[in-house]
């Protein structure tokens, strides 16, 4: 009976990796087709969707520096994902390397994701500088992404791997809840989230695998402790949001020349600290992929993380 529950498990996982290779082949995208050229950011209008971005709570503010902030937060965007690529990139490759003899589409399904994040990081940087091309000021971000990287990187590789899975159903549910339906946005910011969600999709399945083959024997006392390592990341990375909230208070004045008072700086660092967490832990926190994935491993942890999602929402 397991083996055939393992003969009919290994070839549906087989079929995953086959048929998302040929996905990932079709979809693949350059960037070039992207940005660059005549394609251009628009500065008259708004990078980051208002459900993200969460700006018109700042009632202080002006329509002009509102737009001014959504910028900025965009060019944050562009920033916090191009940081967690570089630790995504490596434990990819790191995962894949022992076996590269093994499973052929297995090991060119991963080949491909880590060729892809090696596209999205040079993407990123690309619109970032295409940012400051026009942007009047340097708008300063949490990092370096070496540091962030070896920081998340000496947690357990399941504690890594769920912080990678739930990066990427953020990057899914970031453009299907709201951008793709959203007309106001910059059309190039528009497509390069469209793009990115395109190749993240294929991330996602791919990631659960390996979430799933390194939880594999592991007792439920080991995959408690993963998760406490997973929390730990994503406390890492709060604590990075409040860093940023900060550094995007510091761009706005700048940029705008307004000094906030006392109260409006508070209000601001409580209404975006709290929008970063959502944008960057718990979209992804609480998607239901994500938990459903946890929830396989172990339900008493799927409820864990319900229990902490709302911190992050
Ligand atoms: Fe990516
Ligand atoms: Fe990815």
């Amino acid at each position: 009976m397991l083996g055939e529950a393992y003969t009919n498990n290994k070839s549906t996982t087989d079929s995953i990796y086959r048929d998302t290779l040929a996905v990932s082949q079709r979809v693949n995208w350059r960037i070039e087709d992207i940005i660059g050229g005549d394609k251009t950011l628009d500065f008259t209008k708004p990078f980051m969707p208002e459900s993200l971005a969460r700006l018109s709570k700042l009632d202080f503010l002006s329509a002009d520096e509102r737009l001014v902030l959504n910028q900025i937060k965009g060019h944050t965007y562009l920033q916090v994902f191009g940081l967690v690529e570089e630790f995504i990139l490596p434990f990819v490759l790191d995962h894949v390397r022992p076996s590269l003899d093994k499973d052929d589409y297995r090991v060119r399904a991963f080949l491909q994701f880590a060729g892809e994040e090696a596209k999205h990081i040079q993407l990123f940087k690309t619109f970032t500088a295409e940012f400051h091309k026009t942007f009047p000021v340097k708008c300063e971000t949490i990092g370096p992404p070496s540091a962030v990287a070896t920081a998340i990187l000496i947690h357990q590789p399941l504690a890594v791997a769920l912080a990678i899975l739930l990066i990427e159903w953020m990057s899914q549910i970031h453009y299907t809840d709201s951008i793709k339906d959203n007309q106001n946005l910059d059309a190039q910011f528009k497509s390069l989230l469209k793009n990115h969600w395109l190749e993240e999709a294929q991330h996602a399945k791919l990631d659960a695998l390996m979430v799933e083959a390194l939880a594999e024997g592991m007792t439920e006392a080991e995959i408690e402790r993963a998760v406490d390592e997973f929390l730990e990341i994503g406390g890492f990375l709060d604590d990075g949001m409040r860093q940023q909230t900060l550094l995007d208070l510091e761009s706005f004045e700048r940029a705008t020349g307004r000094t906030l008072s006392e109260g409006e700086r508070e209000s601001f660092k409580s209404v975006q600290h709290q929008a970063n967490r959502y944008t960057y832990i718990g979209s992804g926190l609480t998607h239901p992929r994500f938990l459903e994935t946890v929830g396989k491993l172990s339900p008493a942890q799927r409820a864990r993380i319900e229990e902490v999602a709302p911190i992050f929402c």
